[in-house]
């Protein structure tokens, strides 16, 4: 039986419940994200994808941190049009919501993609506009409201599913970048994506990193996005998805309170494994009954009421 508490109406996508998948965790196959949605989440997110296969970099590729992880993996996909395969399997098998990111050098691109994988059953596109360090994509796009603001009207106009943009807290106001973004046709905002970061070996002199800059993720970012999505839902009206160290019930009440319509996660499944999901879907439902709170609606945003 569903329960209808948990129930989340998210720019028109029904969610059973509101965690969700974040990009860049095990997103690359239908079989992997199967096992997410197996794990309890109400939505997953692919890896982002773009128009070209591209190796990414070389290893390292992933540093442990005091609570988090950096990475830098360089976008590493198989391009959009061998990812067709992957998404077509993967609507045929999911229960859930299949939201596919897709990133560009160009706004032409950003569209293309968007087009091939919404045509390959893709239910939303999630415009990755925040990778920290690709160059002429990700953050290079989404640091700009002009060019964000292009590549979101290009994509809107290309695609007929909902049109999710996540943005970087690599910038100076995001709130002002969520309202360029808005004002754009953007359906949703997920907040946040990596914080760029580096670690240095002293015993080898040198970045852990073979890109040596990378996205920091985990713990360590969640009081960062929680005070993104604070300062978007102040300033725009579409829902907002948080994400940054979710890795319980009470970090994704946090995100509710501040203002999120749902969360994504992503670093904790390597701390917690893929029953993370079910796990804070559990514990959001225990702190409403006990709240006596009638649906996750209700807590979007309360804590900025006087
Ligand atoms: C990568 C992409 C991201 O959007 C991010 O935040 C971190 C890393 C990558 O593929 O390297």
């Amino acid at each position: 039986m569903k329960n209808t508490r948990l129930m989340v109406n998210l720019a028109g996508l029904k969610l059973a419940n509101p965690t969700m998948l974040a990009s860049g965790v095990l997103g690359y196959s239908a079989e992997t994200l199967e096992t997410i949605v197996e794990g309890g989440a109400g939505a997953v997110v692919t890896k982002s994808v773009g128009l070209k296969p591209r190796s990414g970099y070389a290893n390292p590729t992933v540093v442990q941190v005091d609570c988090g992880l950096v990475n830098a993996m360089g976008l590493p996909n198989p391009g959009i049009d061998e990812f067709v395969r992957e998404i077509r399997e993967a609507k045929a098998v999911l229960s859930v919501p299949l939201i596919v990111s897709v990133y560009g050098f160009s706004e032409n691109e950003y569209a293309v993609v968007a087009k091939k994988a919404v045509n390959a059953g893709a239910d939303v596109v999630e415009l990755n506009v925040s990778c920290p360090h690709v160059k002429e994509t990700g953050s290079e796009i989404g640091q700009n409201p002009e060019v964000l603001s292009k590549v979101v009207r290009k994509v809107k106009a290309a695609v007929e599913k909902p049109v999710f943009v996540k943005l970087s807290p690599n910038v100076t106001s995001i709130a002002d970048i969520a309202e360029a973004a808005a004002k754009a046709g953007a359906n949703a905002l997920t907040a946040i994506n990596t914080v760029k970061a580096m670690a240095i070996d002293p015993e080898t002199t040198m970045p852990i990193l073979s890109n040596r800059v990378g996205g920091l993720s985990g713990p360590a970012v969640k009081p960062i996005a929680v005070r993104c999505v604070y300062e978007i839902f102040e300033r725009v009206k579409v829902p907002i998805i948080g994400c940054g160290g979710v890795a319980s019930w009470r970090d994704a009440v946090e995100f509710l309170l501040a203002g999120a319509s749902a969360v994504q996660i992503g670093t904790a499944i390597a701390t917690e494994g893929s029953n993370v999901f079910g796990k804070v879907t559990q514990g959001i439902d225990a702190y409403l009954k006990r709240k006596d709170f009638k649906s996750v609606g209700e807590v979007v945003g309360l804590s900025h009421r006087s």
